[in-house]
């Protein structure tokens, strides 16, 4: 058991977990992306670590860019995205593939799609880490997703809790009180 800012967590996935997961899911969109123009669009800051040994596994050609969204604080999500900044790279044309830590209730991904479709993308699709189908109640179902969880907080591997927790190299929920 961890302990983060106020609350307690209890492990829930392994760092060896994790990276099996993410070797499979490199593995699928390697095959599926081969001779397309993919861009990979990581959302910071949760998806960091994600994206990160995810890329590492890409043995296609393709191209990596980073944005930032304000949406989240605290243990409530607010359900808002202002803007996505920092995309420096022109997506039009390209098959971009976003990648998210976790999709909660939906919110913030179909908002961040509908902003970035404006560019008129080849293809985008979503891949994210964890996908949490009980609080879900959007109308754009990632079409990558790396492991389906309940509705329970999460922590670490680039979660945070209140900014803390990010570092943690594998994925706790919080305990039960
Ligand atoms: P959504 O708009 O409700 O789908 O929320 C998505 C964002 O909320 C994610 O990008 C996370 O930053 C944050 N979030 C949702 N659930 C959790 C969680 O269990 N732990 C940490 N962050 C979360
Ligand atoms: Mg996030």
């Amino acid at each position: 058991m961890i302990q983060v800012n106020d609350k307690y967590f209890e492990s829930y996935l392994s760092e060896e977990t994790i990276s099996n997961r993410v070797s499979v899911l490199a593995d699928n969109i390697n095959n599926d992306y081969k001779n397309k123009n993919v861009v990979f669009i990581v959302i910071l800051n949760g998806a960091f670590m994600f994206a990160s040994d995810l890329i590492k596994k890409i043995t296609i050609p393709c191209e990596v860019s980073f944005v930032k969204l304000s949406s989240y604080h605290g243990m409530q999500t607010t359900g808002r995205v202002d803007e996505v900044i920092g995309l420096n790279t022109s997506i039009t044309g390209k098959d971009v593939v976003i990648i998210e830590d976790i999709v909660d209730t939906g919110i913030t991904i179909g908002k961040v799609k509908k902003l970035l479709q404006s560019s008129q993308p080849a293809s985008l699709s979503i891949c994210t880490l964890l996908f949490k189908p009980e609080a879900f109640h959007g109308d754009i179902i990632p079409e990558i997703i790396g492991f389906s969880i309940p509705n329970d907080f999460v922590v670490g591997y680039g979660l945070d809790y209140d900014e803390k927790g990010r570092n943690l190299p594998c994925i706790y929920k919080i305990k039960a009180s």
